[in-house]
């Protein structure tokens, strides 16, 4: 993937549209709970502002349904920009439309203005040319910042780079350096963690690495559905019936292509899905019929501790268990430990399992935090991403 990054151009007294990913999540106060894509961003616009660009961004927030809704506006999002970059952020409540156009062209070089929610217009989904051309006119160059939104083929992602030249920015080009040398040329031993509640979210990403990993560990939820396939009694907990053949063809694969499969060999089982719960260490030939489970066991996490350990890239996405409650927390708190120790390339997406490395407190330890949920596990399928697809060639 040699595509044109932002310091491969001259922006100097430009007008610069950036597309950021500003989805970020809100309490029922409208206040941001998490401003990590914000501060994603800052190096991005301060680059820019300090090429003396006019800096327009633009982003989506949510999922309005091609329409105005209140509580989706990036208002909230300009202040606490403005707080994180010590400098006036401009905000017009259209992104397209006679308002947005005077004051884009208004907008001077050092100057930072942000549109409001591109989703509140259908174009934007349909990737419309028409609207594509629209926000285009509002600047000279394009600039996709974000990583997060670039497996979709909207209008402000893939539509806009028909008519602007188009660079990756500081957060896009780090997220494709990680996650893209994962794909495309891993160091190895290469081990892969993937957790979470369904196979059925992951097929495509456990298939895909079962071709580049030479370690793939499997943990949470979806786990049950491999103790199951192969052929243990799981109690009452969580599997998919209708994904055991699926399972055991990924057990086979992964025996044919000479993968060490890592599958829980012990669970801690619970006899309700609750924090209070009653709770038990058990070996997976031994789950009660009325228990589930609801975390890897500590003889598991040790298996998989060491074999974090000798990695040189880890790629984690998912939790181990259902880490909210402490009492099932233990497996992923180990994993996020285990993958902050060893002397790896770490690489982290999917929300829960960077929650997992907050709330253990490890994350100057990480090589690299994805900022993309669904764009990053579509890159790990090895999809290629129309966002990223559609920036400039070098
Ligand atoms: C995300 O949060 O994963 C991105 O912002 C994309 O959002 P979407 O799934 O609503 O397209």
């Amino acid at each position: 993937m040699d595509k044109k990054m932002l310091r491969d151009i001259d922006v100097s007294g430009k007008k610069v549209l950036v597309r950021v990913d500003y989805n970020v999540p809100l309490d029922k106060n409208g206040k941001i709970t998490d401003d990590t894509r914000i501060r994603a961003t800052i190096p991005t616009i301060q680059y820019l502002l300090k090429q003396n660009a006019a800096v327009v961004l633009a982003s989506h927030l949510g999922r309005p349904k091609g329409a105005p809704a209140p509580e989706f506006t990036l208002l909230p999002v300009a202040k606490r920009l403005a707080e994180l970059l010590g400098q006036k952020v401009e905000f017009i409540d259209e992104c397209v439309g006679s308002k947005a156009q005077a004051k884009a062209a208004e907008l001077k070089c050092g100057q930072v203005l942000l549109l409001e929610n591109l989703r509140f217009h259908p174009e934007e989904e349909k990737n419309n040319a028409e609207f594509a051309g629209k926000l285009a006119g509002l600047a000279e160059v394009y600039v996709n910042d974000a990583f997060g939104v670039s497996h979709r083929a909207h209008a402000s992602v893939e539509g806009i780079t028909k008519y602007l030249p188009a660079v990756a920015g500081f957060l896009m080009e780090k997220e494709i350096n990680f996650l893209g040398q994962a794909v495309s040329n891993p160091a190895h031993p290469y081990v892969a963690i993937i957790g979470g509640a369904k196979v059925s979210d992951k097929i495509g990403v456990i298939g895909n690495l079962l071709k580049k990993v030479d370690t793939l560990i499997i943990g949470g939820g979806m786990a049950n559905t491999f103790i199951a396939a192969q052929g243990y009694a799981v109690g009452k907990s969580l599997v998919e019936a209708d994904k055991l053949d699926l399972a055991r063809s990924l057990i086979d694969d992964a025996k044919k292509s000479g993968v060490s499969l890592l599958l829980p060999t012990d669970v801690v089982v619970a006899d309700k899905f609750a924090a209070d719960a009653q709770a038990k260490v058990v070996a997976i030939d031994a789950i009660p019929t009325e228990w589930m489970a609801l975390d890897i066991g500590p003889a598991t996490s040790k298996v998989y501790a060491a074999a974090l350990g000798g990695a040189k890239l880890i790629v984690w996405n998912g939790p181990m268990g259902v880490f909210e409650m402490d009492a099932f927390a233990k497996g992923t708190e180990a994993v996020a430990n285990a993958v902050a120790d060893a002397c790896a390339v770490s690489v982290v997406g999917g929300g829960d399992s960077i929650a997992a490395i907050e709330k253990v407190g490890v994350q100057a330890k990480i090589s690299h935090i994805s900022t993309g949920g669904g764009a990053s596990l579509e890159l790990l399928e090895g999809k290629v991403l129309p966002g990223i697809a559609a920036i400039n060639d070098k």
